[in-house]
């Protein structure tokens, strides 16, 4: 395999053309440079941002899924957890500025929905969270994988992803719990059967129809 250069905050690392750039830092002995969980591409934990060769910005991407390419500088996103906020029965628009009174500080920039690798509208999802439409900020935040990289931008400390996750959280502890029948075990069964199919382009969307009809076509 071809021996090429990159950078990693800054610093040469040697690495084979084709691996992964967590691979590549594995190999050398530098793992510890990128924050990494699952290693498959799910968590979102290996996030960093990307400059090219030629000076092109590469946006976000996940170090354990990007291959590498000669003279490609990495940067890790130094998001430091942030401790979960308990969820709450029958949220809304003032027990959550209560609780996250960050959300009256959005500027409107639009850095976060830029920066989010997961094409989520987070800012229209803040000024969803400040009308209390907490529905369709559930919806907004399906996708999400908790990278911090929509906190890590926001130069006015809003914290969308938290705000979300507890909205999502407190949602689902105030939806009543109802029995399963064994009816529906069964759809629920092949309900996912369906939306878990190898291929990722034909699950992401049978995870959209799904979210947009209620139910499996096929
Ligand atoms: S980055 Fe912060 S201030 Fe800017 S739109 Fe997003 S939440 Fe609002
Ligand atoms: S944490 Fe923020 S940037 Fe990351 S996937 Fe979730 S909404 Fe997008
Ligand atoms: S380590 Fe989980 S997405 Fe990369």
């Amino acid at each position: 395999m071809k021996k090429i250069e990159i950078k990693i905050s800054g610093k040469p690392v040697s690495a084979q053309a084709g691996e992964t750039i967590i691979h590549a830092l594995w190999a050398v002995g530098k793992g510890d440079l990128v924050k990494t969980g699952c290693a498959g591409g799910v968590c979102g934990a290996c996030t960093v941002t990307i400059r090219y060769a030629d000076g092109k910005t590469g946006g976000t991407e996940l170090a354990c899924m990007k291959p590498v390419e000669e003279g490609m500088a990495i940067f890790p996103c130094p998001v430091e957890p942030d401790k979960a906020v308990e969820p709450v029965l029958n949220p809304d628009a003032l027990t959550l500025q209560s609780v996250f009174p960050t959300v009256n500080r959005c500027t409107k920039c639009g850095s976060c929905t830029t920066a989010c690798p997961m094409s989520i509208p987070v800012m229209d999802s803040v000024l969803r969270m400040q009308q209390g439409s907490f529905d369709e900020v559930a919806e907004d935040f399906t996708t999400c994988i908790h990278c911090g990289l929509c906190r890590f931008v926001c130069e006015d400390k809003v914290k969308p992803h938290n705000m979300g996750l507890w909205i999502r959280r407190s949602l689902g502890k105030s939806h009543e719990v109802l029995a399963v029948s064994s009816e529906d075990s069964e759809n629920i069964e092949k309900e996912w059967q369906h939306l878990m199919v190898e291929d990722k382009q034909e699950r992401l969307q049978r995870a959209k129809d799904f979210r947009e009809t209620g139910g499996v076509s096929a």
